[in-house]
């Protein structure tokens, strides 16, 4: 029954019971962490051979030593992994180090200061001639990490509501064809962190033509760090945004990034950029300033290890058997304590590394309070926004690969008891 239907007697009897449960918990001292979306260590052991997979093996077929300088967009034999991985040639993919992110920022960071298409093509140049701000579409809740890079820079970030199907398309398409210093999108297209969205072939093929309709070095940052990480034996399908974009002649304004940070060890995989032949270029023209060439003997360690895509699937199949259990867990808790009760929604996503949960409005911050209380450490509230915002206060992340799932399951009878809590107190003082 929906706990609004409850009267005041019953809600005050419902707080005092839900009282005593919070403070039972609190005797026992937990300390739990469900902030970050990290692997966890069991999932990190199922890629330990990498560690001596070179076995003194250091020369590539074309002669390469990988030990020595040298290599900027990385070795062919990675940059064909992430072509295979990302849906590219492999002539459009740069292979970097341990970081997508770190890709990402480069990106921006050129695009913004220097220009991808040359001198007088930036964005801050342009900003300045017109007077006004560089601007980037989020949809949101997003990835916190995207935001800071915008905040960083300057880049004043317009949020944009999620669809079933993605971001709000008509929404996005207005706001680029009347802005020309809305210079990108952040997007991430399957498993969005931390909605689990996957866009819809609808929405790939609008987010494609962007770039026709946009203002000049436009970009589409496509950051498809979960292109792989599937929870089901079904995934969803996500179009192939670069044919997309060849069709209509609009590679330039598209920049796909990943990694094997999920894959194999989030401190020690290599990442990805795909991009048009122009733009992968001038990033290597750009690059050279800072780098003299990738770390490709890791490189190599995991061509070694991942093979091709077929054996890159398998080991994601491992981590699936890890990490379906605490998702199913996860959700379990939520469906027995919160369903039809009305005191908020949360996801059953599909793959990727979160599970977003919606408070009623003006809770979320609260119930992360309790929480914390209890000690359990959650996501901040308002970290999935620009600015950390959640005008609305709703929005909670929730991380469930870390913890071991015995872990999990008293974190989350924490959580379940924060949130009736929460949205109790807030009736009673309503009515
Ligand atoms: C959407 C998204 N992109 C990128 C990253 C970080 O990727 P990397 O480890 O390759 O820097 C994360 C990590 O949580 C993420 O959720």
């Amino acid at each position: 029954m929906e706990f609004t239907q409850l009267t005041l007697q019953e809600l005050l009897d419902l707080q005092k019971d839900l009282q005593s449960q919070f403070d039972v918990i609190k005797q026992a001292n937990l300390k739990l962490d469900l902030t970050r979306g990290k692997p966890s260590a069991e999932q990190l052991s199922l890629s330990n051979s990498l560690d001596s997979i070179l076995d003194a093996y250091f020369v590539l077929q074309d002669g390469t030593d990988v030990r020595n300088y040298g290599g900027i967009l990385g070795i062919m034999e990675a940059r064909i992994l992430g072509s295979k991985m990302l849906g590219t040639r492999p002539d459009e993919v740069l292979a970097g180090g341990n970081s997508s992110l770190a890709l990402m920022y480069q990106l921006i960071n050129f695009a913004h200061l220097h220009g991808l298409q040359g001198p007088g093509t930036s964005w801050q140049a342009e900003a300045q001639q017109q007077q006004g701000q560089v601007k980037f579409l989020c949809p949101v809740p997003g990835y916190d990490r995207h935001f800071t890079i915008c905040e960083f820079f300057g880049i004043e970030m317009i949020n944009i509501a999620f669809n079933d199907d993605g971001p709000d398309m008509d929404k996005i398409e207005a706001l680029v064809a009347t802005d020309p210093l809305i210079k990108g999108i952040w997007c991430v297209p399957k498993y969005s962190n931390p909605t689990g969205h996957t866009y819809s072939d609808d929405t790939v093929r609008r987010m494609a033509a962007l770039g026709n309709s946009a203002g000049a070095n436009f970009r589409v940052m496509w950051d498809n760090a979960y292109v792989v990480h599937h929870l089901t034996d079904n995934p969803p399908r996500l179009l192939n945004i670069m044919e997309e974009c060849r069709s209509k002649g609009t590679e330039d304004n598209l920049i796909i990034t990943g990694s094997t940070s999920k894959i194999t060890f989030a401190g020690g995989g290599i990442s990805f950029l795909c991009s048009s032949r122009a733009n992968i270029d001038a990033l290597e023209t750009h690059l050279t300033a800072s780098v003299i060439g990738q770390d490709k003997v890791n490189q190599l360690r995991h061509v070694l290890f991942l093979k091709d895509q077929q054996h890159l699937l398998d080991h994601m199949q491992k981590h699936k058997q890890i990490l379906r259990p605490k998702f199913d867990h996860v959700v379990k808790v939520l469906d027995a304590e919160l369903a039809g009760k009305g005191m908020g929604s949360w996801t059953d996503p599909k793959g990727g590394y979160f599970i977003s949960f919606d408070s009623l409005p003006g809770l979320a911050k609260k119930i992360i309070a309790l929480a914390a209380e209890l000690g359990v450490k959650l996501t901040p509230a308002g970290a999935t926004f620009p600015y950390r915002q959640d005008v609305e206060d709703t929005n909670i992340r929730l991380a469930p690969t870390f913890p071991p799932i015995d872990d999990l399951d008293q974190a989350m009878k924490v959580f379940v008891v924060s949130v009736q809590l929460a949205s109790v107190q807030q009736r009673i003082q309503q009515l």
